[in-house]
Order: C-alpha cells, then sequence, then structure tokens
C-alpha cells in the first residue's frame, strides 16, 4: 500500500477536481443553422465566369429560381430539402448552366456538419461542398474540400489546399481498426508551391459519393478545424451519431478519443505547427461544375471516353442526363468551441434512420422565404 501524506493526497484531489471541471465544460454550441426556409438567406448565388475554368456557366438568384435550378425539393422524411441542380433541358455549346451558392457568414475553428441527401454524379459532373479561406488571393487563406469528385467516382475525395510550407502526415497507416482515419491519404503536400495544385489529399473507405451515397439517402458530413488537426467524417444515412442528430455534437468525449468512429480523414501537419496561419475566414460553398481540368485531362482514358470525344461535348449535347445532377441539402450547422457553458459531453445512441426512397417531385422556388430572398 502506498502511504501518502494529507497535503499529497489534497494536491492529487484537486488535479482530478480541476481536470475533470476542464472536461464537462467544453463543449460544441450552434451558432449557425442554415436550413429550411431561411437556407437561401444565408447564401449568396455567385455568377461570375468560373474561377476553376470549368463548363459550368453559373447563374444568379432570379434565373436560377426562374429557371428551376434552384429551390427546394419534396422529401418524404424531411422538410424543405434545400434543391440546387442544372439545366438538364437545353444543348449548351458555351456552357452548361448550373449553380454555386457562396455562404454569406465565415468561419475560423468550428465543427461544421452537413446533411446531404443527395449530390450530383455522373459522366462530366465535378460537384463539391467545400469551404474557401476569405480576404487574401487563393490559396493563402486556405481551401477545404469536404466532398468532392468526378464523373462516376464512388467514393469521396478529401482535399487541403494552403499557400506554402505546408505537408500532413500520413494517419492511414497508423490506422488500427481504432481512431485516427479510415480513408488514405494519396498526396501529403498541401501547398501549392511545389506540386502544382494537387493539395494534401485523402480517399474515403466507403461508397460516400455519387450514386452509391445517393442509394442509401446521402449522409452526414462533419469536418472538425482546430489548430492541429482538420477531420472529416462521413456518416451513412442509417448510422449517424445520435449525438450529431440532437445538435450536441461531441467527437472529443472526455477528451478521450472518439465516439464517433474513425473519421474518414484526419490531417495534421507534419511538423509541430498550427493550421491557423494557413486557414481563416472560410465560407460554405456547394457547386456543380462541368468538365475543368481534373476531367479533361483524364477523359480518354476514364470509364467515361467512349460516350464522347471530350467531356465539353458530351456535356454540352447531352442534356438529358444531368437530371440526377443535383444537391439535396437536409442542412448546414455550424458550431464553434464553447468553454463558458457548464454542459457535459453528449451521450452516443445509434439510431436507425429510414433512407429515402425518392426525390422524384421535384419542388423549387416556391417558399415563402425564397421568393424573399
Ligand atoms: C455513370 O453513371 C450514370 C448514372 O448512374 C450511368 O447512367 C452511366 O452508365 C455511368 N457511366 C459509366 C461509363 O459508368
Ligand atoms: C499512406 O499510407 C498508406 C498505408 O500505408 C499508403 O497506402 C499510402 O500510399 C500512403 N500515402 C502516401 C501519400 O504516401
Ligand atoms: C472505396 O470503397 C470501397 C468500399 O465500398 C473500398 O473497398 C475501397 O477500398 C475504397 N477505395 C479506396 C481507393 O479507398
Ligand atoms: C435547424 O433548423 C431546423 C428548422 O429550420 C430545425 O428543424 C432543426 O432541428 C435545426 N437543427 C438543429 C441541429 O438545431
Ligand atoms: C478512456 O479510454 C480508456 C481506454 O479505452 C478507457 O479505459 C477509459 O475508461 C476511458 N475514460 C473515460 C473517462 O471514458
Ligand atoms: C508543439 O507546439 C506547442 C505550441 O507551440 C507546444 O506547446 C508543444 O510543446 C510542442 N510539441 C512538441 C512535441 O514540440
Ligand atoms: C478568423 O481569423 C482571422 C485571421 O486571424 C481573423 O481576422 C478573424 O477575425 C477571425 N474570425 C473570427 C470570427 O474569429
Ligand atoms: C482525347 O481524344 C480526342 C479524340 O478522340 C482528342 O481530340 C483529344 O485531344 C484527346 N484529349 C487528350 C487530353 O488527349
Ligand atoms: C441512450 O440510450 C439509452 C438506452 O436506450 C437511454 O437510456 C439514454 O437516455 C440514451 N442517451 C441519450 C443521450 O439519448
Ligand atoms: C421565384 O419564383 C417564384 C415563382 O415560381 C416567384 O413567385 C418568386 O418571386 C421568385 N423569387 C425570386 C427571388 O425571384
Amino acid at each position: 500500500m502506498i502511504v501518502m501524506s494529507t497535503a499529497a493526497l489534497a494536491a492529487s484531489m484537486l488535479i482530478r477536481a480541476s481536470a475533470a471541471e476542464k472536461l464537462t465544460t467544453f463543449r460544441y454550441q450552434m451558432v449557425k443553422n442554415y436550413s429550411g426556409p431561411s437556407f437561401y438567406q444565408n447564401f449568396d448565388f455567385f455568377s461570375e465566369t468560373d474561377p476553376s475554368n470549368s463548363f459550368a456557366k453559373y447563374v444568379d438568384l432570379t434565373t436560377a429560381n426562374d429557371s428551376g435550378f434552384a429551390g427546394y425539393t419534396v422529401s418524404p422524411d424531411w422538410p424543405y430539402p434545400v434543391y440546387l441542380g442544372v439545366d438538364y433541358k437545353t444543348i449548351t455549346p458555351t456552357g452548361r448552366p448550373s449553380v454555386r451558392l457562396e455562404g454569406r457568414d465565415t468561419f475560423n475553428h468550428s465543427l461544421i456538419v452537413a446533411d446531404i441527401r443527395h449530390m450530383p454524379y455522373g459522366c462530366g459532373t465535378w460537384p463539391a461542398f467545400w469551404l474557401l479561406g476569405q480576404g487574401l488571393k487563393w490559396p493563402k487563406a486556405g481551401e477545404i474540400d469536404i466532398v468532392e469528385g468526378i464523373n462516376n467516382q464512388s467514393n469521396n475525395t478529401m482535399v487541403l489546399h494552403v499557400d506554402s510550407g505546408v505537408s500532413v502526415a500520413n494517419l492511414t497507416s497508423a490506422y488500427n481498426g481504432n481512431t485516427q482515419m479510415a480513408g488514405t491519404i494519396t498526396n501529403l503536400d498541401c501547398s501549392l508551391d511545389s506540386a502544382g495544385s494537387t493539395g494534401c489529399a485523402a480517399k474515403a473507405s466507403w461508397n460516400n459519393y455519387g450514386a452509391g451515397y445517393n442509394a442509401q439517402g446521402g449522409g452526414v458530413v462533419v469536418t472538425e478545424f482546430t489548430s492541429r488537426a482538420i477531420t472529416i467524417w462521413s456518416f451513412p444515412r442509417n448510422n449517424t451519431p445520435q449525438d450529431i442528430l440532437d445538435g450536441k455534437p461531441n467527437p472529443h468525449p472526455l477528451y478521450n478519443g472518439s465516439h464517433w468512429g474513425a473519421p474518414e480523414a484526419k490531417f495534421v501537419p507534419s511538423i509541430n505547427s498550427s493550421f491557423d496561419e494557413h486557414f481563416f475566414n472560410l465560407k460554405p460553398i456547394f457547386n456543380t461544375a462541368f468538365c475543368g481540368p481534373w476531367i479533361d485531362e483524364g477523359w480518354n482514358t476514364s470509364e467515361c471516353a467512349s460516350l464522347a470525344p471530350t467531356c465539353t461535348e458530351y456535356v454540352a449535347n447531352n442534356p438529358a442526363v444531368f437530371e440526377g445532377a443535383y444537391w439535396a441539402i437536409g442542412g448546414l450547422q455550424v458550431y464553434v468551441p464553447s468553454t463558458t457553458s457548464n454542459v457535459g459531453p453528449a451521450g452516443y445512441n445509434t439510431t436507425v434512420v429510414q433512407p429515402i426512397s425518392s426525390y422524384n417531385k421535384k419542388r423549387r422556388g416556391q417558399l415563402t422565404d425564397f421568393k424573399a430572398y
């Protein structure tokens, strides 16, 4: 038996008590809830020439609303999913009309929860849900690509872009059925200065992109940005942690690993540096691009090559195939760290939510708030 002096015992209890207090006072607090009727009031329609050099022609709010490219759709189990589609009726030799929505607010350290019920897919498409740093020339304020891919890809690609001086560790090999990451890091250098604009990247471990993702009702994607890590979880529709569904997300109960399981990507700087100087004033963006450098370079060797000699010819001449190239978004919530409220970590229960059966009947631009925007 170890004999401890009264003073030492008191000191050790003090340490434990203050540690416990620290553990129970950290939580995420919701600061924005973009969903339902108010969604469009917090986003702008970007309608300039696509800075990503794609074959998309982004339209403004009035055109999007009048043409039925943006509005709401019908879901049997969710009120007013946001619908962001494209022109699927017209032959468009100079670029296919589409939408790019940019959030009005910007964030630093945060936890961003996106409920995605359907996403664009198919040959020629290049959709993305991403965070773009504001205030400096790209990519000096950083870019975090949360959901991105091309053509008939089936696993999501996650990418970070910074100006210079950041590489990430490869935590893939550290994955041992544990909490590091389930996806695979495919490129370590996040900087524009050395390897062109590829960015550091990770490929998801499951079919959380495109047709397969949509068939099971999509899911919930959570991005956490701290000084030391940018972490992306991707939950299937039927397996989203209860604390997230309850609006009390807590990836680090008691600072002791995660009850959410392994994230798809965990980017940490490979040297002891902070992400804070590289990512700030981040705003959320949803867009659907077509063709562009990523697709064009690989078109002739892609699964889509036999459809047309080039991506732009395919996209220009085959409007009908793009009826499925739409986002249906249940909502987007932004949480920021809070140490002011004495609320303990959220519990963790798994619930089963029924997959969406169909999005056949599209209702667009009809909600009062959208009209009033
Ligand atoms: C790509 O996906 C679309 C939609 O599921 C499908 O119609 C098409 O056949 C696929 N194309 C290829 C080349 O796999
Ligand atoms: C990271 O590690 C995984 C597993 O060992 C490996 O498959 C992958 O190629 C590595 N990525 C890079 C960029 O080295
Ligand atoms: C894509 O997901 C499947 C499981 O659906 C997995 O078997 C495969 O390894 C993943 N691909 C990559 C490149 O990680
Ligand atoms: C966000 O707002 C919608 C109503 O627009 C509400 O139904 C939903 O519960 C809210 N989400 C959270 C996490 O509070
Ligand atoms: C932290 O994790 C360890 C190892 O899984 C476990 O034994 C311990 O009970 C956990 N602590 C808390 C407070 O959950
Ligand atoms: C990393 O940097 C932080 C803050 O600058 C410091 O507290 C910590 O001790 C450093 N860790 C290592 C292993 O150098
Ligand atoms: C985010 O960080 C930038 C750069 O440090 C700072 O200018 C800005 O005020 C911060 N925004 C918030 C909401 O804290
Ligand atoms: C792909 O093939 C077409 C002809 O089928 C050709 O016109 C085009 O230049 C090729 N593209 C690339 C990037 O090689
Ligand atoms: C989790 O489930 C258990 C058993 O159903 C229940 O007692 C508990 O209240 C639930 N916790 C939360 C946070 O919902
Ligand atoms: C959107 O379209 C509806 C008709 O479908 C119209 O009543 C409404 O004023 C339009 N809103 C805007 C902002 O153009």
